[in-house]
């Protein structure tokens, strides 16, 4: 039985794309009355302009032929003018009737330009507002994407989806001037069967061939182009990958490679634009043969015209030949939309593909308002696997009392850093495993979790802003004094007052401008101004030497007293504080104890512990 659906005139694959494209068109807030008033518009472009050229011919014919008579003006007109003079004295002289015509033609043509006018700008306005909400959807999208999707996904890529969404909206321009075509092209046809129905059966078999011939070239160029815009997709990615790499390629002097592995994408992609725009070059000259062909049949037609004496207007055939030969170019409307859809496939492809969840990694937001910690954090036998890899952290149980300092330590690539991430809902955990008092991790709200924990990064994230910024992140209401305070705390002074513009001074791109131990202490700073009652430090003091490393730690011992440290080191000297010591290696929790236990324990701590005491002993 018939079901009044698509499924039976179009596939799976066009119908996921037209869902697609719905979607896209949501995106960007395409209302439908908006493109009604487009077309609109666009017929009353090119009525303006076949009104135009259709008021030419009483003009032409009057002024070839014997002079002008009322009956050359066109009804509307002529009834127009008779309501004017009827009760004047004034006869509608020959003069007139060409000032009347004239006067048409010239207010029309002036419609017209007005008429475009207002076209091109609403469908610019348009475009600017489809832009607009497309660039910020996408740029809203990255927000809610799991941190591991961040992991998977090179930086030059993202940026080249944020730029796509500036300029796929090109479409929308390529639509607007494909729109104005098609009705101008309808608008010249109805004026050229007007004209000379004859020609115009004439014309009408050979348009066609046109449309055919140039689109057996299109689709090889349309080809073409998308190859060139991959390999413009890959120049980019790998430019901005290599140039911010530099230090990497210097200190492998990998220069000579660099450069000619990427003048050989740029010889390619040379290439491939090369041989599209020579391709493309046809589309232009095939009209311009046609439209030679059509004059050649036109002047045939007029030669046995005259021939036979058929009383020819040849005011009428010249007209025509004008019309026709603005008509030939916009037959190339059929094609140039394909090639503007086959161009924008790619970039398109790569927006909408933001839009789904799928390898997007998001981590699901509960609703439970975290109103700060009673008693402890429970982590309840907590794996957890990366995609395709193995368990990097299995069946871990501990507590993180509320008020205490809880110190983990185990190998490089034990996993500690993954616990600090499952924390903040970074990466998202398996049910029941982590617990704030009673409530399931899961089912918190990301804000209000997150204003309780101040963390400070093994690698921390520093913006390219000025330092100031970068210390007081968010954190609005920060006095200047209480900032200086803070700054004496992490011994920031000397280097802020060696800088010209002090706390103004912007620190570079991930704030490459500071040492590691310079970010270190930035980092630490903007924790300590988050005042957060839990605290989770991820080496937070590697990159210190060992006098500023006591002096900060004996200030976070003073400042953080009181407060839930989580925290990770390998240099065990930080430790010392600790009311509890896990020791974690491969995903699992090998020793766990206060500090005397695990030394008494004798285990792999133990050890570790005495290498590195003996080891300072002797510094
Ligand atoms: N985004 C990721 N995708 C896949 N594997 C990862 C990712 N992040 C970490 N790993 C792997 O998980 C394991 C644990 O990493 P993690 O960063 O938790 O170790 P860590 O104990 O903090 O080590 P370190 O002391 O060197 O900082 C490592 O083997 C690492 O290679
Ligand atoms: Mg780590």
């Amino acid at each position: 039985m018939l079901t009044p659906n698509n499924k039976f005139w179009l596939s799976d694959k066009r119908r996921q794309q037209i869902k697609l494209l719905r979607r896209l068109l949501n995106v960007m807030h395409v209302k439908p009355y908006q493109i009604v008033i487009l077309i609109l518009l666009s017929i009353a472009v090119a009525t303006f302009d076949v009104l135009g050229i259709g008021l030419l011919v009483p003009l032409a014919q009057g002024i070839t032929g014997t002079g002008f008579t009322a009956a050359q003006l066109p009804e509307p007109l002529s009834k127009t003018a008779g309501f004017f003079f009827r009760n004047t004295n004034i006869k509608i002289s020959p003069a007139l009737i060409f000032f009347i015509l004239a006067g048409t033609i010239f207010l029309t043509n002036l419609l017209g330009i007005i008429v475009t006018f207002i076209y091109t700008y609403y469908g610019r306005y348009l475009q600017g507002k489809y832009q607009w909400h497309l660039h910020t959807f996408v740029y809203n999208r990255y927000f809610s994407f799991g941190k591991l999707f961040f992991d998977k996904t090179s930086h030059g890529t993202i940026k080249k989806v944020l730029e796509y969404t500036n300029s796929s909206v090109q479409l929308v321009r390529i639509s607007q001037n494909n729109l104005a075509s098609l009705t101008q092209l309808i608008g010249y046809l109805a004026v050229m069967t007007w004209l000379s129905w004859r020609l115009m059966i004439m014309v009408l078999l050979i348009f066609p061939l046109l449309y055919l011939t140039s689109r057996q070239i299109m689709k090889k160029v349309n080809t073409l182009w998308r190859q060139a815009k991959e390999v413009t997709m890959d120049l980019s990615r790998e430019s901005f990958n290599i140039l911010s790499s530099l230090p990497l390629v210097w200190s492998y002097s990998q220069e000579e490679q660099s450069k000619k592995h990427y003048a050989q994408m740029n010889e390619k992609f040379r290439k491939v634009q090369l041989k599209a725009e020579a391709l493309g070059y046809f589309t232009i000259l095939i009209p311009r043969l046609i439209t030679v062909l059509t004059l050649f049949f036109v002047v045939a037609y007029i030669a046995f015209s005259i021939h036979r004496d058929n009383g020819l207007d040849l005011t009428r055939i010249i007209i025509f030949l004008y019309v026709a030969s603005r008509t030939v170019p916009l037959f190339k409307v059929f094609n140039s939309i394909w090639v503007a859809i086959s161009e924008m496939t790619p970039p398109l492809l790569e927006i909408i593909g933001t839009f789904n969840n799928k390898g997007k990694y998001i981590v699901r937001e509960g609703s439970t308002i975290f109103t700060g910690l009673q008693n402890k954090i429970r982590i309840s036998n907590l794996s957890f696997t990366y995609e395709g890899r193995e368990p990097v952290l299995r069946h871990v149980s501990f507590n993180v009392p509320k008020g205490q300092l809880t110190a983990l330590v185990g190998p490089s690539g034990s996993g500690k850093s993954t616990i600090i991430n499952l924390l903040m809902r970074f990466y998202e955990c398996p049910p029941r495993t982590i617990f704030f008092d009673n409530t399931d991790i899961r089912d918190l709200d990301f804000k209000s979790l997150r204003q309780h924990i101040a963390i400070v990064d093994q690698d921390p994230i520093l913006l390219h802003d000025s330092l100031k910024n970068n210390l007081t992140y968010s954190q609005k209401e920060v006095s200047d004094q209480q900032l200086q305070h803070i700054i004496s705390q992490v011994q920031l002074n000397e280097l802020i007052n060696r800088l010209e513009k002090g706390l103004d001074t912007v620190i570079g791109d991930r704030g490459v401008q500071l040492s590691g131990g310079e970010k270190q202490r930035v980092a630490i700073a903007r924790a300590l101004i988050k005042k957060a009652e839990i605290i989770l430090l991820d080496e937070a003091t590697s990159a210190l030497d060992s006098a500023t490393e006591r002096y900060i730690q004996n200030t976070m011992n003073t400042v953080f007293r009181n407060k839930t440290l989580l925290l990770i080191a390998h240099r065990l000297s930080t430790i010392k504080n600790a009311s509890q010591v896990i020791y974690l290696e491969h995903g699992e929790i090998k020793e766990h104890g206060t500090l005397t236990q695990l030394i008494s324990l004798n285990g792999q701590f133990a050890k570790q512990w005495k290498t590195q005491m003996s080891a300072s002993f002797k510094n």
